[in-house]
Formats: C-alpha cells, sequence, structure tokens
C-alpha cells in the first residue's frame, strides 16, 4: 500500500529534481520503504517537457549508482497538490512559485525546502548546476545525498 507521495520540484526538472527524485528512491528501497513512498519530480517551466535529464546530470548520478529514468513535465498546481503529500523544492525561487500555486492552507503544508532535511549547514539550498561545470554536479548530488537521508529519518519518525 503506498502511503506517502513525494514530489520533487526544480525550475527545468531535468537536473537537481531528477537527481533527488532517483536519489530518493534508490534510498527507500535500500531501507524496504520502496513500496510504501512514491517519488516523481516537476519542474516550475515546461521548457524542456518530454526530456530525459540533462545528459551531465544522467552521467555524474550514473557513477554513483543512480539511473535517472524520468521525462521532464511542469508542475501541475491543481492536481499535483492533490495527488502529492509532500513537494519539495530545491531553492528558495522554487518555493516563492510553489507558493504562488496554492489553493488553501493544507496546500501550504506540503511545501518543503530540500535543505530543510540537510544534515551540512554550508547550503540552504541544492544550487543550480546547469550553467556550470561537473563540479556543480557532483555538488548536487552530494547535498541531495545527504538531504534524502535526513528525509529518510523525517518519513521514519515524524512523517509516519
Ligand atoms: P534544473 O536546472 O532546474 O536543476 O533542472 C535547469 C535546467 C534548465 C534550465 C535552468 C535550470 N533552463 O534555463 O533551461
Amino acid at each position: 500500500m503506498i502511503e506517502r507521495k513525494l514530489l520533487f520540484v526544480c525550475l527545468g526538472n531535468i537536473c537537481r529534481s531528477p537527481a533527488a527524485e532517483a536519489v530518493m528512491a534508490e534510498k527507500l528501497l535500500r531501507a524496504g520503504m520502496g513500496t510504501r513512498i512514491k517519488c516523481d519530480s516537476a519542474g516550475i517551466i515546461g521548457y524542456h517537457s518530454g526530456e530525459k535529464a540533462d545528459v551531465r546530470m544522467r552521467k555524474h548520478a550514473l557513477q554513483r549508482g543512480y539511473k535517472l529514468t524520468s521525462l521532464s513535465r511542469k508542475v501541475k498546481s491543481d492536481v499535483d497538490f492533490d495527488h502529492f503529500d509532500m513537494i519539495i523544492g530545491m531553492d528558495e525561487q522554487n518555493i516563492k512559485d510553489l507558493n504562488l500555486l496554492v489553493r488553501s492552507s493544507a496546500d501550504l503544508k506540503k511545501i518543503f525546502r530540500m535543505t530543510d532535511f540537510s544534515s551540512q549547514t554550508s547550503y540552504d539550498h541544492i544550487p543550480d548546476p546547469y550553467y556550470g561545470g561537473s563540479d556543480g554536479f557532483e555538488l548536487v548530488l552530494d547535498l541531495l545525498e545527504d538531504a534524502c537521508d535526513g528525509l529518510l529519518e523525517y518519513l521514519r519518525n515524524k512523517g509516519n
């Protein structure tokens, strides 16, 4: 039985959020929670709709054992806020844009920031790697692996 549905959101849904989706899905699988908690991702903009994740993100993720399979899509405000339990943005602008889509205080309570679940304190957001080099993609994965560990703990404890 599926108990919780998570939607990871970034700007384009080709770098950070598909990586977050894959990292979290893998951690849930390893924790034996993969059938109870489902992950998806979406973007604030629909510019890359239908595309696979960015080839650089796929390459760096695969080197750590994460296969990115999702296709980019835009956040659907009405459908997604009904369907998902947690909608998790990667940076401040994502959170601001998600806040503009809410219809109720119940919707608002579903919005989280990825780094809310981090143990590291150097970054309060997942930096956009799109216009940068390899280091940026590695940093995204480092930050996501850490934050997903925290999210897993949250779901194990308070979230259940
Ligand atoms: P993402 O990265 O939000 O992590 O998927 C980006 C991807 C594409 C663009 C910007 C950021 N873009 O401007 O097309």
